[in-house]
């Protein structure tokens, strides 16, 4: 049993998270949101800026919209007492985990007493599971259980809960955006899946490339020989080891982009050296200008917004 202090102290550090968590919740919502959100690395000045980064696709199922009011702190046992007040309100809701009811379905309680009245809580996604009488904040929509208003609402949070669904019907239940433990850790938080060794070595040398083609296109503009040939080499492996992946991936028009990207970045090089500004120009600008030719097929923005390649295009 947890003293009253502890317990004080506890609900005191859930409040201080909370506001954390909720704009943290409001974040991914609105990333999920906003399909003209901005991608991580703009164009370095002087480039031919990349054609933006591909929108987010839309969720192939329909999920929760952002919350469009301020979220209301609760306590569940005044969601289980009185949930009409809250009824589609956004809220955060602190108590005790009671008991799963498999991976996506936990239900909460006030305390550990398991005197009081439980509240269903329905996730779409839990990176980690939640572990019983424990203290979580649970940030979501509040809503009446029944199955078929839930999947209408929000298909990813539409769990079966099987038996236990007549236990609950008419009860308030949350649709789980975060679930907040006494660590800190949003259980409901996206974890991109692993990279391979590969797609590890094709992101280092994507991330040297934007500054190292920003400085070549300068240098050629600028008629400035040292600027123009200086990021060469890097830009050279960048697209080799582009190139070498799209070839292990059978994309062949990459691969070629890929070629094309590394021959343009030499020739800007020649060109340099031999006082060739014009074609040292035109070669720097097909450099800028191969980067959305790719990106739009091959490259996806997860939802917290890292790249990844696109095997689709
Ligand atoms: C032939 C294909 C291809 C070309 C050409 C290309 N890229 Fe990429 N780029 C990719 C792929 C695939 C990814 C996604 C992989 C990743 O980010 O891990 C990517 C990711 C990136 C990223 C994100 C890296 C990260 O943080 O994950 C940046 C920045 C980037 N490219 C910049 C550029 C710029 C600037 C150019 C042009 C000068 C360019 N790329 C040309 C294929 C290409």
């Amino acid at each position: 049993m947890m003293s009253a202090r502890t317990s004080a102290w506890r609900r005191r550090g859930l409040a201080v998270v909370l506001s954390a968590a909720a704009v943290a919740s409001l974040a991914v919502a609105r990333a999920q949101q906003a399909p003209t959100a901005k991608p991580a690395a703009p164009a370095p000045a002087g480039q031919t800026p990349a054609a933006p980064a591909a929108a987010p696709a839309a969720p192939a199922v329909p999920t929760l919209p952002a919350p469009t009011r301020a979220i209301v702190p609760v306590a569940a046992s005044s969601v289980a007492a009185k949930p009409d007040q809250w009824v589609g309100e956004y809220v955060a809701m602190t108590g005790v985990v009671e008991a799963s009811l498999g991976k996506l379905a936990f239900t909460v309680d006030q305390d550990r007493t398991k005197a009081s009245p439980d509240v269903l809580v329905l996730a779409s996604r839990m990176s980690d599971p939640v572990a019983p009488n424990t203290y979580v904040t649970v940030i979501g929509l509040l809503m009446k259980y029944d199955p078929a208003d839930v999947a209408a609402k929000s298909k990813v949070h539409a769990q079966d809960l099987g038996a236990d669904a007549a236990k609950y019907k008419g009860k308030p239940v949350i649709l789980a955006t975060s679930v907040v433990n006494d660590r800190m850790l949003d259980l409901a938080r996206f974890i991109p899946p692993p990279m391979t060794p590969e797609e590890e070595g094709l992101q280092k040398a994507m991330r040297g490339v934007p500054a190292a083609s920003g400085e070549l296109r300068k240098g050629a503009d600028a008629s400035n020989a040292e600027l123009a040939v200086k990021n060469v080499a890097t830009l050279a492996a960048a697209f080799a080891e582009t190139e070498a992946f799209m070839k292990k991936r059978g994309k062949v028009d990459a691969v070629k982009w890929a070629a094309d990207a590394r021959a343009n970045v030499l020739l800007v090089e020649k060109s340099a050296k031999a006082g060739a500004w014009d074609d040292a120009k035109k070669a720097a600008a097909a450099v800028g200008s191969a980067c959305g030719t790719c990106h739009t097929p091959y490259r996806e923005r997860l939802e917290d917004g890292s790249f990844r390649f696109k095997s689709g295009g």
